[in-house]
C-alpha cells in the first residue's frame, strides 16, 4: 500500500502533490471526455471569467480507507448537488453526477498509492473544482467551463486534532452577504473571509466564527466549518441561509438522532452561547473540532467549554468516523465502496 514511503501521521491538511489529476471541458454546450493529466498546471485563457469575475466552485470530499481494506466515499451525491447548486448561483454549466462521480473515482483510483493506511488519521482528500474558462470582458457567465479533481492526502484541518480550538467572533468583516453567495461553495466566499481568518490566527485563534451579516445577532458559522451547540440532550446548529449547508453537518444531524438526542435547526442568538455544554465546529476536512473558547474581538465577551471535548461531541464523532471507516454499520446507506483498490 505504502509504495510512497510518506509519514502518513505527520501530514497537515494541506497540498501534496500526486501523481495525476483529471479535467474535462464543457465546450458548444456539451461536456467533453474525461482526461488524465499528470501536469499540476492548467493554461488558462488571460480573460477566463473564473480569472475576472470570480466563476469558479469547489467541492471536498475525503476517500476513507477502511478497517477492512475497503475505501469508501462518504455521500458524495451530496457533494455532487452541491456543486450544481453552486454552478445553478453563479451561472456555470453544471456538472453532471455521472461525470462527477466518473471523474472522482478515475482520480482516485490514479492515485491509489496516495491513499492513506486505516489507523493513521490521515484521509485522501478529494477536491473537485469547476471554473469559467472561457473568454469575456464584459461582466457575464462564460460559454466554456472546466472541470477538474485533484486529491491530496490530508492530515487534520486543525493542527489540534481532536483537541478543542479557541474560535474568534468578528463584528467588523463579513463573509457573505444575507442574500449573497454564502450558501454556495464559490471561491468568493474564502476570498471574503481571509482577512477575518488570518486576523484570527494572528490573534491566537484556530478560526473565526461569523455572525450573520445583517443584524449580527446571530451565529452563521466558523471560516471553513458549521458551528454546533450542545445543551439538554439537544443538537442545535444555525438555520441561516448564507452559511454553507454542510453535509457533515447533516449528517451529526442524523447521528445525533440515531444516538437519542434531539435536533434543533433554529437561529442560535450570540448569547445563547453561555448556556451551552459543549460547542464544536464540523466539516469534511475539520470532521468535528470541539470548541474549548469563543472570544468576541470587538467587545471581549468571552464563553467556555471543557478543555477537553465532550461527552456528546467524542460520540458524535466516534460515530461518524465509524461509519466513514466501515467499522459501525452505514444504516442509512451513506458509503458508496470504491472498487478494485
Ligand atoms: N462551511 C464552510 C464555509 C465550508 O467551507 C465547509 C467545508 O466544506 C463546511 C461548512 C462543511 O461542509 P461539509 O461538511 O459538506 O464539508
Ligand atoms: C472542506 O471541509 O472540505 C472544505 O472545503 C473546507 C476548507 C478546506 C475550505
Amino acid at each position: 500500500m505504502n509504495q510512497k514511503n510518506i509519514d502518513w501521521a505527520k501530514l497537515p491538511f494541506g497540498y501534496y502533490k500526486t501523481d495525476y489529476n483529471v479535467r474535462c471541458y464543457y465546450r458548444n454546450g456539451k461536456w467533453g471526455e474525461l482526461e488524465v493529466s499528470s501536469s499540476e498546471y492548467v493554461p488558462v485563457h488571460i480573460a477566463a471569467t473564473a480569472l475576472h469575475y470570480g466563476q469558479e466552485a469547489f467541492e471536498g470530499m475525503k476517500a476513507y480507507r477502511g478497517k477492512d481494506g475497503k475505501v469508501r466515499l462518504f455521500r458524495w451525491q451530496e457533494n455532487a448537488k452541491r456543486m450544481r447548486n453552486s454552478a445553478y448561483g453563479i451561472m456555470m454549466a453544471e456538472v453532471p453526477e455521472e461525470l462527477f462521480y466518473n471523474a472522482i473515482v478515475k482520480a482516485i483510483h490514479m492515485n491509489a498509492d496516495y491513499i492513506p493506511p486505516y489507523g493513521t488519521g490521515a484521509t485522501l482528500y478529494v477536491r473537485p473544482l469547476l471554473m469559467g474558462s472561457g473568454a469575456r470582458v464584459g461582466v457575464k457567465p462564460a460559454d466554456e467551463y472546466l472541470f477538474m479533481v485533484f486529491v491530496t492526502p490530508v492530515g487534520a484541518y486543525f493542527k489540534e486534532g481532536f483537541k478543542p480550538v479557541s474560535v474568534q467572533v468578528v463584528r467588523d468583516l463579513d463573509r457573505a452577504a444575507p442574500l449573497g453567495t454564502g450558501k454556495y461553495k464559490v471561491g468568493g466566499n474564502y476570498a471574503a473571509g481571509l482577512r477575518a481568518t488570518e486576523r484570527a490566527h494572528d490573534d491566537g485563534f484556530a478560526s473565526v466564527l461569523f455572525l450573520d451579516s445583517l443584524e449580527k445577532k446571530y451565529i452563521d458559522e466558523a471560516g471553513p466549518a458549521n458551528f454546533f451547540g450542545i445543551k439538554d440532550n439537544t443538537y442545535v446548529t444555525p438555520q441561516s441561509d448564507s452559511i454553507l449547508p454542510s453535509i457533515t453537518n447533516m449528517s451529526l444531524e442524523q447521528i445525533a438522532k440515531d444516538l437519542g438526542l434531539k435536533v434543533e435547526r433554529r437561529r442560535i442568538p450570540f448569547e445563547e452561547l453561555a448556556t451551552f455544554e459543549e460547542t464544536g465546529a464540523c466539516g469534511t476536512a475539520a470532521i468535528i473540532s470541539p470548541i474549548k473558547k469563543i472570544m468576541d474581538k470587538s467587545t471581549g465577551v468571552t464563553f467556555t467549554y471543557g478543555e477537553e471535548a465532550g461527552t456528546v461531541s467524542t460520540k458524535l464523532y466516534h460515530h461518524l468516523r465509524g461509519i466513514q471507516e466501515g467499522t459501525i454499520e452505514d444504516v442509512h446507506g451513506w458509503n458508496t465502496i470504491i472498487e478494485g483498490i
